[in-house]
């Protein structure tokens, strides 16, 4: 496939794309067999075996950057309902803001990053896939909301062709027109209707999850009315468990 570089160790497949972006091409993509050092959402380390896949791909210069997670979230789901098999579609969802899941566990997390130069923005899409660990990976890690489509499936799909799919969606998803893909990320994202904690700095608050604006940002309800919550500064979960 064309500019999909595969490296055999990376430190984080999103920090090749920053050292080297002057030099990458628009729609770039990099991945490894093993990610010693990724990075997750809000400052967290993205723990990871060789029974993770992670892959980053470049978007310079985006008409819409804040409208990115969104697309990369929709196109990772419509690569899993592809290559996973039929009777798992259904239960392939988006937990708000990109964390995709499948039933109520996590098979993928997705980290968007902006490089800022001069003008222009540059958007890093880094996304890592749950392939093939196995439970105890999981509790060891403290994450036992995670699983990987190994554990939920059976199976795992081939680790380059899931590589490629993914990377062709994700090409396509963000440069198409966003309208599309809003409508379809906001039937995949199961955190609306729901009754959800907003966790932040200052602590926690119970709403009602109403909607996505088309930045991203998710709407919610509660007895002092409508308020929009920015992924970068909460995390959301459900009232009882992770979903
Ligand atoms: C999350 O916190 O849910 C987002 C995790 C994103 C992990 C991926 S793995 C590939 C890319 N490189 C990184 O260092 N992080 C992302």
């Amino acid at each position: 496939m064309k500019d999909l570089l595969c490296l055999d160790e990376v430190d984080s497949t999103n920090s090749y794309i920053r050292r080297n972006i002057a030099e990458l091409p628009n729609l770039f993509a990099v991945t490894a067999r093993l990610q010693t050092a990724g990075r997750g959402r809000r400052g967290h380390t993205w723990e990871a075996n060789g029974g993770m896949l992670p892959l980053s791909v470049l978007i310079k210069d985006p008409v819409s950057p804040e409208t990115l997670t969104l697309r990369a979230g929709a196109a990772v789901c419509e690569a899993l309902g592809e290559l996973c098999g039929g009777e798992i579609s259904p239960e392939i969802g988006i937990k708000w803001p990109n964390d995709v899941i499948i039933g109520s566990r996590k098979v993928c997390g997705i980290l968007c990053e902006s490089v800022c130069s001069g003008d222009s923005i540059d958007v890093i899409c880094g996304i890592g896939v749950n392939l093939t660990q196995d439970e105890d990976f999981f509790v060891s890690a403290g994450i036992p909301h995670g699983a990987s489509l190994k554990m939920l499936t059976g199976t795992a799909p081939d680790r380059s062709a899931l590589c490629e799919r993914i990377v062709e969606k994700v090409r396509r998803l963000c440069e198409c027109d966003f309208g599309a893909v809003y409508e379809r990320y906001k039937r995949l994202c199961v955190t609306l209707g729901k009754q959800v904690r907003i966790i932040g700095e200052n602590g926690e608050r119970v709403a009602f999850a109403l909607d996505i604006a088309p930045n991203g940002f998710l709407v919610c309800k509660d007895e002092n009315g409508f308020f929009e919550v920015n992924s970068g500064e909460v995390s959301v979960r459900g009232i009882m468990d992770y979903v």
